[in-house]
């Protein structure tokens, strides 16, 4: 498809065109367009031409075509992709200590279990954990619409566990996630992360050392 037939089949498929033939005059759809009548005709005879959409005899009943839906499902798949790219969020702040709870919590079956099967490694028993600098926390807000790999919450008969999101991450360029509770209220100004190895001994990280985590789309 041509780019500049893009904008007009969107259109069409706004109008209904993707599933019916709709009414169509070329004069409406050139002013929702900002084109000429003229243009938006010629649109439509190239488009029609190239088999993405179909005119009744008489030329005013329109319909985008299976193809026409697939070159723009495919259109949107590769622009999706680019800008899942374009929202990659780079996190920075300075290590801090916790109460030792994360190795606990990080060690429990009902989730180390999970995390090798859906993140494909048992976390190194422990989070690290980041407290975001300014510019970090403006952006923490940025996490929540991102893709994440969810870790079902857990009973062990007396206590309960809650479901966690987890956050493909590169953290001082080592693989790892961000680990965000999905029900626990959380200010976001300390990010917790896990990943395969020690990352204080891996990357020489030691309490206020500036942690750059960069979290991928
Ligand atoms: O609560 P706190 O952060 O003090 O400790 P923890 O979560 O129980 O983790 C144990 C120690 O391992 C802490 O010093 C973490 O900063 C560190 N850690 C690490 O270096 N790399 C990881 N992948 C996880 C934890």
């Amino acid at each position: 498809m041509k780019a500049q037939h893009v904008r007009t089949i969107a259109r069409l498929l706004a109008m209904g065109a993707g599933s019916d033939h709709v009414d169509v005059s070329t004069s409406g759809l050139g002013r929702s367009l900002g084109m000429s009548q003229q243009a938006a005709s010629r649109h439509l005879v190239d488009l029609a031409d190239e088999g993405l959409v179909e005119r009744a005899p008489g030329g005013r009943s329109v319909r985008v075509t299976p193809l026409g839906i697939s070159e723009v499902e495919r259109l949107h798949a590769e622009l999706g992709a680019g800008l899942g790219r374009a929202r990659r969020v780079d996190l920075a702040g300075s290590l801090v200590s916790g109460m030792g709870e994360g190795a606990y919590y990080m060690s429990l079956g009902g989730y180390t279990g999970q995390f090798r099967e859906k993140l494909g490694y048992v976390p190194y028993p422990g989070t690290l954990n980041v407290r975001l600098d300014g510019p970090g926390r403006r952006a923490a807000p940025l996490l929540a619409g991102l893709p994440s790999t969810h870790i079902d919450g857990f009973s062990d008969g007396s206590r309960t566990f809650g479901p966690v999101s987890c956050l493909a991450a590169e953290t001082a360029g080592i693989r790892s996630h961000l680990v965000l509770p999905e029900r626990t209220h959380h200010d976001g100004s300390v990010i917790e992360i896990i990943a395969p190895v020690c990352l204080r001994e891996e990357a020489s990280l030691s309490d206020g050392s500036r942690v750059e985590v960069r979290v991928l789309p």
